[in-house]
């Protein structure tokens, strides 16, 4: 029988890079607790948030010689997840049980991902990313109270720019979205569209449309499922903007998004620029996305009604399908 695939079996991110040190950091990825640390050589560790003792989050507990030490009686345990001591017991042989559960996690993008069960697809390439002639910056994290999907979908619909960010994303004299055309190959949807836009705003003069009267983008996206978006920008000239976006499922109606915009140009810009560009546009479709019901994406199509500029809604939850992807 095929091997059933899961939302556990996909790279997830739960945390951007300096937020895991060597103070214990716990995090919720699809309803479980996971305690994230880092040891010594800087490895980052991603385990159950649960002692296996009397089941105390670890997460509370601290970092000492590379063990993990749980707070409650300071039993320790290594960078595998083994128990190495127990301090109450006089014995020294330490249980077999006495163990917590490893999972597999990376450290890419300035992100750290968890996969919870072995990762079917592997993390997007992004040469830009490393080739040292781009300036990343991070945005948020955004919490949401919504579905990941639904803050997936969101970053991908293009028929709300002019509505939700008038005059930053989108014009509201120009609301008509192009034609465009979604390839799925596997897990990504590819497609591209050259779309108006908003002339730059002066609070956030961020992108590199300054001449265009009625200014226009290319957006090359990649979607690949279930919550991760490449997006890539440009404006016929030699500028460009990586938009690289991650949705943490922490439940069923929470996420958590983390954003990361990388530029080849506007280096001496003060990060807060972008950061609090995309505070006020996320606040904009967080009020609207919170509000979506059902709250997950439905993976039906006749639960909605779709049309033809909703191409890329209508890719994203036929893949879901295909891919295994779409029961929580
Ligand atoms: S609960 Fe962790 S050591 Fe007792
Ligand atoms: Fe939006």
């Amino acid at each position: 029988m095929a091997e059933v695939n899961s939302l556990k079996k996909c790279w997830h991110p739960v945390a951007y890079r300096d937020q895991v040190t060597d103070k214990p950091y716990g995090v919720k990825l699809l309803d479980e607790h996971l305690v994230i640390w880092r040891s010594s050589d800087g490895g980052v560790h991603a385990m159950k948030d649960l002692c296996i003792h009397r089941g105390t989050a670890l997460s509370l507990g601290w970092v000492s010689e590379d063990n993990l030490v749980c707070p409650y009686h300071g039993w320790r345990y290594n960078t595998k997840g083994n128990c190495v001591a127990i301090p109450q017991s006089t014995s020294q042989t330490i249980p077999a049980k006495a163990c917590i559960k490893n999972y597999t996690s990376d450290e890419r993008y300035g992100l750290i991902w968890v996969a919870l069960e072995e990762p079917t697809y592997p993390l997007p390439e992004i040469p830009e990313f490393e080739s040292g002639q781009w300036k990343n910056v991070n945005t948020g994290p955004f919490v949401w109270k919504s579905d990941a999907s639904r803050q997936v979908e969101n970053f991908t619909d293009f028929g709300h720019f002019p509505w939700v960010h008038p005059g930053l994303l989108g014009d509201v004299e120009r609301p008509v979205v192009p034609d465009y055309f979604v390839e799925t190959k596997q897990h990504i949807l590819h497609y591209t569209v050259v779309r108006p836009e908003a002339p730059n705003s002066e609070d956030f003069p961020v992108f590199a449309n300054e001449q265009a009267v009625e200014p226009e983008r290319r957006s090359r996206y990649e979607l690949h499922l279930p919550y991760t978006i490449v997006l890539r920008l440009g404006w016929g000239g030699q500028k460009g903007m990586v938009y690289f976006f991650a949705s943490q499922p922490v439940s069923k109606n929470q996420c958590i998004g983390y954003c990361i915009i990388g530029r080849n140009y506007d280096f001496d810009q003060p990060d807060n620029v972008l950061q609090q560009f995309e505070d006020t546009i996320f606040c904009q479709d967080q009020r609207i996305v919170e509000s979506q019901r059902p709250e997950q994406v439905p993976f039906d199509l006749a639960d909605e009604l779709h049309l033809k500029f909703d191409a890329v809604a209508i890719a994203y939850r036929k893949a879901m399908r295909d891919q295994g992807l779409n029961l929580f």
